[in-house]
């Protein structure tokens, strides 16, 4: 596909962020991006192999920790110190693209006292079922960012969670889908959790029209820098804590993890 481009921002590293000026162009870029997560591209008759389905599970995440996790456990801690502090012996999360469950298996290493309770929602079936068959004492659904933003107090099994969670999911929605599901976030969470990339978090490339990267140069999927910040604050969020990764690693070059809080 040959993008319209509208501007451009480089990072000095090799990395070049572009505005995408057509919308119909984002939108298809987006729903392709969405059905290989959805499929992980199994054409025909859709079955994931015996072999790759295995290897699928092998590849997740053991826990938020270790290399291109460097920020996100020091943001967890925080967010459970935050809780500790106001007395709580337990924490609900809901999370999106929660794969088979690393949250839980980051809780279960990292903060054992934990009271967690967790629901977990999956762009890709395979993974939610397998989350489903080793935490059976937490919930797990199979779904995209436009199921998430339509789910019921009821489907959700509580009105209220302590935090909302996305580590590198954000980065795959159009803004428009992502600040919706910031949004749902905030009506169901005073605390929201996020690993992203973040080098148009207010605005600084673009405030209104998608600006996409490729995570590595030569790589054919494009990520969505979108600005978090704005949303944030639009949604009542005023305070806000990043934690920059300094690395130079091209995969993880950019991203943050951040903590937003909303007083009431
Ligand atoms: C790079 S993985 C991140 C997984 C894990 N949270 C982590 O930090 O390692 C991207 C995640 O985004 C989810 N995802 C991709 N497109 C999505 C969409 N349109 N709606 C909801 N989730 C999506 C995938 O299912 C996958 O779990």
């Amino acid at each position: 596909m040959a993008f319209q481009i509208g501007a451009r921002w480089d990072d000095g590293l090799g990395r070049t962020y572009m505005e995408l000026s057509n919308p119909m162009q984002a939108t298809q870029l987006y729903e392709h991006q969405k059905a290989f997560w959805v499929t992980r591209n199994q054409g025909g008759d859709g079955k994931i192999s015996a072999e790759m389905e295995a290897e699928i599970i092998a590849d997740q995440l053991s826990e938020y920790s270790g290399p291109g996790f460097e920020t996100t456990k020091p943001i967890l801690d925080r967010a459970v110190q935050l809780t500790q502090d106001r007395g709580q012996t337990g924490l609900s999360i809901v999370e999106i693209g929660a794969a088979n469950g690393g949250t839980v298996r980051h809780f279960e290493k990292f903060n054992p006292e934990v009271d967690l309770g967790f629901y977990g929602m999956e762009a890709l079936p395979l993974l939610a079922e397998d989350g489903a068959k080793k935490y059976p004492q937490h919930r797990f659904q199979a779904g995209t960012a436009e199921d998430f933003v339509e789910l019921t107090t009821e489907d959700l099994g509580r009105e209220r969670f302590d935090m909302f969670l996305a580590s590198g999911v954000l980065c795959m929605l159009l803004p428009e889908l992502a600040f919706m599901v910031l949004r749902k976030a905030s009506e169901i969470s005073d605390m929201i959790v996020c690993r992203d990339y973040l080098a148009n978090k207010g605005g600084e490339i673009s405030r209104k029209r998608p600006v996409m990267f490729e995570l590595v140069p030569g790589h054919t999927h494009y990520l969505f820098a979108n600005p978090y910040e704005l949303m944030l604050r639009s949604l009542g969020f005023s305070r806000i804590e990043y934690i920059f990764e300094e690395s130079a690693d091209p995969r993880i070059r950019g991203t943050a993890s951040f903590l937003a809080l909303r007083s009431r």
